[in-house]
Parts: C-alpha cells; structure tokens; sequence
C-alpha cells in the first residue's frame, strides 16, 4: 500500500526520496507527493496519478535542499486527488507530514482542532496529525521532539509517520505503530523508506523500527527513543538480498522474472531444511514450548494468495494427523470465535508479513494463549515479531503486486511444516520419503516446467474474446484452482472463479456455454477419474477445456492436455500453480494490461 520515503544529508534529497518511491511503486498507488525543506522554505509537490505525473512537475534545479519527505498513496479517507495526495502541511507551511496506516480517531481530533480553529484542506485521516502536532509545538514553546511525543499519543490506529520542519531543517523525524519503517545511514547522511527495497541502493544494513519507537534522523547520526522519551535500543540487520533482485533484470515485467525465478527461490528456501539422511529438519517448530501429545487444533491463517497456501497444508497435514486442521481468512477469524488455548497451535502464512488482519490475527491468538508460528518472506516484518517463532521463504523481494514465487515457496515450506509436525503429532504422512526426495528435485522439475511456457502462452489465446473463466479441481487441486483463478483476475481482469470439481453441478454449471474456459486440474490419480467426469459434464455444455495433470494418469479424448513432469503427488501442485501463473500473465499481456501494477490493488494491504 502506500509508499514512504525520508531523507537527510549532505547531497540534495530529491534522489534519494525519487528513487525510494520508484523502488515502491510494486506496493500499489494512485497519488505521489514530496516536500522538500530548508531554512528558509519547504516546497511541496503533489500529483494525482503515477510517479511520472509527479515527476513532471518538480523542477529539480529548484531543488537543492538536503531534508525532504515522499509519499505514494494509496487512497483509503478520501478519493485518490492532488489535494488528498500527502504530504499534508500545517496552515503556514512550517510543517509537512506523510503518514501509511489509519488514524482511528481522526474524526474526534479533527472536531477539537476544528473548534480550535484549524482549517482542513483534504479529506484524509492523515492531515489531522500535522494540525495535532502543530498546536503541540505552540503549546510546548518548539520542542518539535517532546511535540511528536504528545501527538503519537492521542492517536488511535495505525501509523508511520515521517515529517520534516522548516524550524529544524536538517532532521527527519519519524515514527512508528503497526506499520512498518525502516531506517539506513551512509557516513554523511541518513534515511528511511516504509520498507527496504527503498534503501537497498545506498546500504544493505538497517534498522528496522520497533512499534512505539521515535527515531530522529540527522546527516551524522539516529536517534531512537520510546514514545516516553527513553532511548532504545538500536538492533541492525543486513538486507539479505541485493540490488538486483530488486530490478527486472532483462524481463519485460517484474511479474515474469518472479515467475522464472521459482526453481532458485524453492532451492534457496529448501536450504537447511533437508538433512543428508533423509529428514526435515525444523528447529524453530520444535522448540515452541507446545505440549504435542496434549495438542487438540491446528490453524493455518492468511490472506488471499496465502490463504490458498493455508488450504493446501490444511489438506496436506489432515490426511497424517487426527488433530482438527483448520485454514481460515484472517478477516474472518477474528470473527468466528475461534477455539484459542495451549492447546491450539495457530500458523500464519505472510509473504510482506504486514498484512494487517494477519497481524491482527497472531494478535489475538496470542492474547487468548494459543502457540504462534509464522511463515513469511520479509525479515524483521511486523508478523515475524510477533509470532513466538517463524521460518523464512527465501524467495527474495517480490515486486509484483501479483504473488508468485512467494506462494510457491510458501507451499515448500509448509509441506516441510507438514511433515515435521506429522512426526511431532506422532501421525504418519502418506509417502513421506518419497515427498523429501522429490523436494530435492523440485527445482529441476520447475526448470521444466517453465519451459512449458510457449503453450500456455497458446491456450491463454482462447480466453481472448471470454469475459469468464472457470477453474476446478478436488483436494489438493482446489487451492491451486483458487489461486489460478485469482492469478487470472487480478491481472486479467477476466471473471474467474474456483470451485470443487464435484460442486459444479450443484450450480455453477449453469454458467457454462459454448467456448467457456475451463481449465481443470487433475493431478491426483485417486480422484483423477472423477474429475474428469465432471469435465465432460462441462464439454457437453460446449466448454473449452484445459486439463492439467501428471505424468501417468490415464487420459484420453481431450483436446488440450499438459502433463507435468514426475513427482510427487503431494507436491505436484507447486510446478501446477507455474502453469497458472503464465496462462494468466499471457492473457493480461493479451488484453494490454499493466502486469505489475494491476488496477486497484496494492502489494501489502496494510488496512483492514
Ligand atoms: C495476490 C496477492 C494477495 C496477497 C495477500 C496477502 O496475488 O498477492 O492476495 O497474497 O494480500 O499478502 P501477504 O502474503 O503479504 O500477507
């Protein structure tokens, strides 16, 4: 979602603040803005649209000030305008402000300020936050810290807060609750950026900021207090990924590179986790203080792409244990009353790790005493600290709003989890063995299966005049249906939707007439038979149909049929989900869609 950058030094900041917000572009936005300060004024520019629209009207000669502030938004108070755009200012410009997050309570402190006098000149949450922290540093005679520090305060929600002022031009300050910021330094400058990939450019060391937390950002140093004033504590990590992983490399969108990238973010995310005899090894699962023979549920939740990952290792895991596993939608299981105990095993699956109903979720979980366990891709993200222990995919950083290789690697990771737990719960995993060889195997079996690519570059063509498409698939080809169908929309824009094979008589079918798409996955030879019943029920009604499935099962009398290379049933659906994300990245490549930055969505929804 939004996007900020901050920065403070010796060269101008304009740079600095222009790539930073090009860097976070992938979240998702529809306005840009930067302000830019010295002793004398601030300038401020603000542009509805893309960072292009943005960058045409700043004139950079006119630039040369060493502090400034960026911002991209993506609209939540207020529709996606100039006016709504950040940076918000305080009536004589002395002031200027972006904000990522929601103020809860901005209606009662704008009614306050209202009452006090203060003008409002956008719609959003945010502009009450420059009005409160200006009437704080009148009040306190300009100490524009202990200010920040009353107005953090008063406010309820969600906030990274990033401000500059013409009274003390040479700093940033910046703060934190439950979204994120990250902090960098040079030797003559310092930085920040709502997460690393905009600081990736200038240092791999960081520092991520901590809920609660002030920092105050100067050419020779930072400074991190609590929101009391206490110093903290200042714990730098190293970015693990470089530059280029940042950067297209050759592609013609980010989307595709991720998709080409999965044999090597798979291999990399299996590192450590297979041992030369033959086992998984998962030391972070193995020392949660769980009572494993105590152990009465297990919940795998998430939003969305992983959400889908959720289903698949509910269904993995429930076939080897007699413990209940559960997948739910973290903006739903707030809502459900969930059974929360000791005994209760809850697992979220996050590629930002700062999805805010996944945050809110591992929240609650832990209030009511159930063990937490995260599976993210991003170090240091808001869920990995919350969660009491969590693994890592190493998929590196994943630009396209569109999820890929992260849900991938999420279905590798959470098939080791699978295993590992099977064995803690005193369960038996159907072909265990056979599952961790093939692991091994699978970067290889996803090399082939992206070579695949020219044909579903051809079959995406009959989704050319379709408005809907339908997907299908029993047990563990139903996530991977969902996810196809996701995949399809999202960048598409084509209507798709995911169903049980078996249910599509119970209603769906309705929807199907002459040339519909249906792409069905059967892959798993024990129920292969019975979904491809339900698609001739479908070619009666005159759908286009493509079957997916493996290499042996016996097939005949269809038109477009991809078999996937050898391996194991229970992992057969990773290089499946490959096939889904091209058929659905040729489709959007065929509508003229813009891949990477689909309409209305945003990378990390920060809202809930
Ligand atoms: C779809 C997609 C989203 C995310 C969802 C959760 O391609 O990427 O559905 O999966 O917003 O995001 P994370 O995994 O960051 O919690």
């Amino acid at each position: 979602m939004c996007g900020i950058t901050g920065f403070t030094g010796k060269e101008s900041a304009l740079p600095f603040l222009l790539q930073g917000l090009e860097r976070l572009e992938y979240r998702g936005y529809d306005s840009a803005g930067i302000t830019l300060v010295d002793h004398e004024k601030m300038t401020t520019y603000k542009a509805k649209g893309k960072l292009a629209d943005l960058k045409k009207i700043i004139d950079p000669e006119a630039c040369p000030q060493c502090a400034g502030i960026g911002h991209t938004r993506w609209a939540t108070h207020g529709v996606p305008s100039q006016l709504n755009a950040h940076p918000h200012s305080n009536a004589d410009s002395t002031i200027s402000l972006v904000h990522n997050g929601i103020i809860e309570n901005y209606q009662k402190i704008k009614k306050d300020l209202l009452a006090r006098g203060y003008v409002f000149r956008s719609e959003t949450d945010s502009e009450v936050v420059v009005h409160l922290l200006d009437s704080w540093y009148r009040r306190l005679n300009g100490d524009m810290e202990e200010a920040l520090r009353h107005t953090v305060r008063e406010l309820e929600g969600s906030f990274a807060l990033c401000i500059v002022t013409t009274y003390i031009p040479d700093k940033v300050f910046v703060a934190k609750k439950e979204s994120p910021m990250v902090i960098g330094r040079t030797a003559d400058s310092s930085f920040c950026g709502s997460d690393a990939t905009a600081l990736i450019a200038y240092t791999k060391e960081v520092l991520v900021l901590e809920d609660g937390q002030i920092a105050v950002l100067s050419a020779d140093g930072i400074k991190v207090t609590d929101f009391d004033g206490n110093p903290a504590e200042q714990a730098w990590i190293s970015i693990p990924y470089d530059i280029e992983a940042a950067q297209k490399g050759g592609y013609d969108s980010y989307m595709m590179k991720e998709i080409h990238e999965q044999p090597r973010a798979v291999r990399e995310t299996l590192r450590g986790r297979l041992s030369p005899e033959g086992k998984i090894l998962m030391p972070e699962l193995d020392q949660l203080p769980v009572r494993w023979n105590e152990l009465k549920r297990i919940y795998f939740i998430a939003c969305g792409t992983a959400y889908h990952a959720c289903i698949y290792a509910k269904t993995l895991l429930q076939k080897a244990v007699h413990v209940t596993c559960i997948a739910e939608p973290a903006s739903e299981f707030r809502y459900e009353e969930p059974v929360l105990d000791r005994d209760t095993l809850c697992i979220f699956v996050s590629q930002s790790g700062e999805t805010a109903d996944t945050l809110a979720a591992v929240k609650l979980a832990k209030a009511e005493g159930a063990h937490t366990f995260a599976v993210t891709n991003v170090l240091g993200s808001s869920l990995a600290r919350a969660a009491d222990a969590t693994v890592y995919t190493c998929a590196g950083p994943e630009i396209a709003v569109a999820s890929t290789k992260a849900y991938t690697t999420q279905l590798v990771l959470l098939a080791c989890i699978d295993i590992r737990l099977s064995e803690l719960l005193g369960g038996r995993m159907p072909d265990k063995e056979r599952i961790i060889t093939d692991l091994n195997n699978l970067p290889a079996v996803l090399d082939r299966t992206l070579d695949m690519e020219p044909m579903m570059e051809r079959l995406a063509v009959l989704l050319q005049d379709q408005r809907d498409a339908y997907f299908i698939g029993r047990q563990l080809d139903y996530p991977t249906a969902l996810e196809g169908a996701l995949k399809l929309k999202e960048i598409s824009y084509i209507h798709a939707d995911a169903y049980y094979a078996g249910e599509l008589k119970h209603g769906p079918i309705a929807l199907i007439e002459k040339d519909t798409v249906v792409m069905a996955l059967a892959t798993q030879a024990e129920i292969a038979a019975k979904t491809f019943s339900n698609i001739q029920e479908t070619i009666a009604r005159g759908a286009r149909v493509i079957i997916i499935t493996g290499p042996d099962i016996p097939v005949s009398g269809f038109e477009n049929v991809l078999r996937l290379p050898e391996i194991a049933p229970q992992l057969i659906d990773i290089p499946a989900a490959v096939l889904l994300q091209q058929f659905a990245y040729f489709a959007a490549v065929n509508k003229g869609c813009d891949i990477d930055q689909p309409r209305n969505l945003a990378k990390s929804v920060t809202v809930e």
